[in-house]
């Protein structure tokens, strides 16, 4: 029996493969749709606090009509399913609203290119923080991947800094830009190593886990919105938002939280998949995609460093996943826990 046990795990891991290709793909377009609208409404309306609160208040209300309509299955949570969560909310919030003032801030490539990092940031709190460390190979595939992606849009953001007055060049715009992406980061890795750490034997799915964090970080965040821009600042916004663009801004407000949603929600279902490491590789991907379709939605000018870059990223992480397939037993010694039991 020992052959036919052996092909049935070779096609549970095959189906595996699929389904997270798919969740991959899906995260990604999602994804795509998103940040184009996210930009738009941003420079239109440069209000990201408000915007980050709206995200998260579209995303809880789908989820809890999806619950009442029994379209998705109500979690079944406790006091201590919370209280565990309430760190990842803050986690997600501090992530979510960084990376949002960063691409109020500056052009999305530039944000892109920092969060690009996010691999790195994975890996470095694994070392220093969790004592989890990972084979040579793991580490130096780090390095197309990041560096690829950020060569992938390194001419769109001279492009940027061009037709946008070269506002990329003023300090503290840039300075803050770059911090919020950094912030997002860290704060983002600390989200998915917990995350994982959360979801793992527990009843609630990766659907579910994410709407629950949506519902918290809503709570969290929706206070510090009031303050640091607050009620007034928003209708006079608001105001010079819909004059300049018409009725169609509310659309784009209401596509850009839409998509915030539904990408989110599908990342974390590839998280209940693969480990935090995977999920920031993934993550770091789905940047080319951005930047290839916002060349294209944009008519930016590409260079072939973009071209190359890109295929040199896409072959950084051909590296990775064919490290990452090695059987099991020579993965045991250095990350068993990290990668298979998470
Ligand atoms: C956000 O608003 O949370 C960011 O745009 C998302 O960053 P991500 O590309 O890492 O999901």
């Amino acid at each position: 029996s020992q052959p036919i046990e052996g092909s049935e795990v070779a096609k549970s891991e095959a189906a595996k493969k699929v389904k997270i290709g798919i969740y991959f793909a899906t995260w990604w377009a999602l994804n795509v749709v998103f940040n184009i609208y996210n930009k738009k409404v941003l420079n239109a309306f440069p209000y990201p606090w408000l915007t980050s609160t709206l995200s998260l208040a579209c995303g809880s209300l789908m989820m809890l009509i999806s619950w009442a309509t029994r379209i998705a299955e109500t979690p079944k949570t406790d006091l201590e399913f919370w209280k565990t969560l309430f760190p990842v909310a803050v986690a997600h919030t501090i992530g979510h609203v960084a990376a949002t003032v960063s691409m109020s801030k500056v052009a999305v490539s530039f944000t892109h290119i920092i969060k690009s990092g996010e691999p790195a940031f994975s890996v470095l709190v694994s070392r220093f923080l969790l004592g989890e460390s990972f084979p040579v190979p793991v580490y130096l595939s780090l390095i197309p991947i990041i560096g690829g992606c950020a060569l992938a849009a390194v001419t769109e953001l001279n492009f940027n800094m061009i037709a946008h007055g070269f506002d990329l060049v003023e300090k503290s715009v840039t300075r803050e830009g770059f911090m919020g992406a950094m912030i997002s980061n860290l704060a983002f890795v600390f989200r998915n190593i917990f995350s994982k750490r959360g979801m793992k034997g527990k009843s609630v799915s990766g659907m579910n886990y994410y709407a629950c964090l949506s519902m918290l970080s809503l709570i969290i965040l929706t206070p510090f919105a009031l303050v640091v821009e607050g009620p007034q600042m928003w209708a006079a916004g608001w105001q010079t938002a819909i004059s300049q663009i018409g009725p169609q801004f509310i659309w784009w407000v209401a596509a850009q939280s839409v998509f915030y949603h539904l990408y989110n929600q599908v990342s974390y279902m590839s998280l209940d998949e693969i480990s935090p490491l995977t999920f920031s590789i993934g993550n770091t991907m789905k940047r080319i995609s951005v930047i290839v379709s916002s060349i294209i939605i944009f008519h930016t000018p590409v260079q072939p460093i973009n071209a190359l870059g890109a295929a040199i990223a896409v072959l950084g992480t051909f590296l990775y996943s064919q490290y990452l397939s090695q059987p099991l037993v020579a993965l045991d010694h250095y990350c068993t826990r990290v990668e298979y039991q998470m």
